[in-house]
């Protein structure tokens, strides 16, 4: 990794970024975007950035067809086009207009391979995959015929102003089922927004490129698809409907479609699988190909529903459990969504015999020439106060009744201690030893229906 210093009218800024990938690409991963319209093929012109100082690659043609000599001479060039080769600076001249939308990074993308290519396609080549998550929806605009991911983007679901989790959005319709509509709306406008984004930045087109998309897919939990196409929650309420399907196609498909602006779209909305078991665990079994791997798997996605599959090796075995909205961070003092500035993970600091943590998207708010571990935390996201458990455990700060050995107090214990926003409380712990509760016992209950029990109790080891 390198450090890449960002200067910009407003102050500068330090990012990590792997050596061999391109300024742009690195910046699309933050706040300080570079303008774009083109897949970073050094077409557009657009991502203008002057190289301060560092060693970098060499012009490359496209900087020689789109740059003068007399800019290059002045240090210009395509964001695109440049790949440090150790710690550099530069100087944004072309910022784009603030956006919720950035890409995800590529360490967290499964390989592109992993699906095939569809050379009959002639026309529609373009698909886009969502998945439309409670807290934060991720798009992935894909190239059809070759196979090919060409650009994702990941931001946060505005729904969440109608509430943090699932239930209180389904409470909302409920109690107020006028609203449904402007809740499927939220959502539908975000995703629509992240494909525009993607093709105003990558494509280099907008309107016409959403008549060329042939598909988009969109897998979530069984509440966000029901509120995405207007049902509001009132079937997710019913216990018959927990073992099976739940209809959560829109009521009325020609009207629901058009309000897509993909004229030639097939919208896709995989069945969700059972009351709390929607398609996004279809897709995680697909991606992790867990039904292929070894008999005694077991594949959690964790979040206020816990979804967990088991795989025997001839059968799937599907649950979910509410454990509350702990694992999202929702509910805890100095809670917060995986979003800048939550600490996302804790361990012992052997050093010092403290704490180190890690925190989203701190590199772009250290200040210049500062430590990462300064960087002030805003909050604890879900993995975060995992970790920081386990480690307190582990230090014999929490006993393992969920106890502190000291009383820190109503003030809690704060995982720095010249930061009140990293403070755990006991009540924090509860919650958490409940939601971890709830899915231990979804897991033993999954688990005890094997008929292999050697096995089993293995792996639960
Ligand atoms: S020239 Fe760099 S994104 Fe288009």
């Amino acid at each position: 990794m390198l450090t890449l210093q960002i200067r910009t009218d407003q102050g500068e800024h330090a990012l990590a970024m792997p050596v061999g990938q391109s300024v742009r690409e690195a910046l699309d991963t933050t706040d300080l975007r570079v303008r774009a319209a083109c897949g970073g093929t050094g077409s557009c012109g657009a991502c203008l950035v002057r190289l301060m100082q560092g060693e970098v690659n060499p012009h490359t043609l496209a900087e020689y067809q789109k740059l003068t000599a007399e800019e290059r001479a002045e240090g210009l060039r395509l964001a695109c086009q440049l790949r440090p080769r150790g710690d550099a600076v530069i100087f944004l001249e072309q910022p784009a207009p603030p956006s919720h939308w950035k890409s995800i990074p590529p360490e967290n993308l499964l390989p592109a391979s992993t699906l095939g290519s569809r050379a009959e396609l002639t026309q529609r080549i373009y698909g886009v995959a969502v998945d439309l998550g409670t807290t934060h929806i991720r798009v992935a605009l894909w190239d059809r015929k070759r196979g090919k991911r060409i650009a994702t983007r990941r931001g946060p679901n505005p729904q969440g102003v109608f509430g943090a989790d699932v239930l209180n959005r389904l409470d909302t319709v409920r109690a107020r089922p006028e609203r449904a509509a402007e809740l499927a709306k939220l959502a539908r406008s975000a995703i629509v927004q992240a494909v525009r984004d993607i093709l105003a930045r990558d494509v280099g087109e907008v309107t016409p490129m959403l008549a060329e998309i042939g598909e988009l897919i969109i897998v979530g939990n069984t509440a966000m698809l029901a509120l995405l196409t207007g049902h509001g929650g009132e079937a997710l309420m019913q216990p018959e409907n927990w073992q099976s399907a739940i209809d959560c196609r829109p009521r009325d498909p020609i009207a629901w479609h058009e309000q897509w602006f993909m004229p030639h779209a097939n919208i896709w909305l995989p069945e969700a699988v059972a009351g709390f078991i929607g398609s996004d665990l279809v897709a995680d079994l697909i991606a992790t190909g867990l039904n292929e791997g070894p008999a005694g798997s077991l594949l959690l996605d964790v979040g206020t529903n816990t979804e967990i599959a088991l795989w025997d090796g001839q059968h799937l075995h599907l649950t979910s459990v509410p454990g509350g909205p702990a694992f999202e961070g929702v509910g805890i003092r100095n809670g917060m969504p995986a979003e800048v500035g939550a600490i996302c993970r804790v361990r012992p600091n052997a050093s010092n015999g403290g704490l180190a943590f890690e925190i989203l998207g701190a590199p772009l708010s250290i200040p210049t020439g500062t430590a990462p571990n300064t960087t002030p935390a805003r909050g604890i996201c879900g993995s975060g106060l995992a970790d920081a458990v386990a480690v307190l455990l582990e230090l014999g700060i929490l006993k393992p009744s969920g106890r502190f050995t000291v009383s820190p107090g109503a003030e809690g214990y704060r995982l720095d201690p010249g930061n009140p926003r990293t403070a755990i409380t006991g009540v924090d712990i509860d919650a958490f030893q409940r939601a971890k509760a709830a899915t231990a016992a979804a897991m033993e209950t999954l688990l005890s229906t094997s008929p292999t029990p050697r096995h089993w109790a293995c792996c639960r080891r």
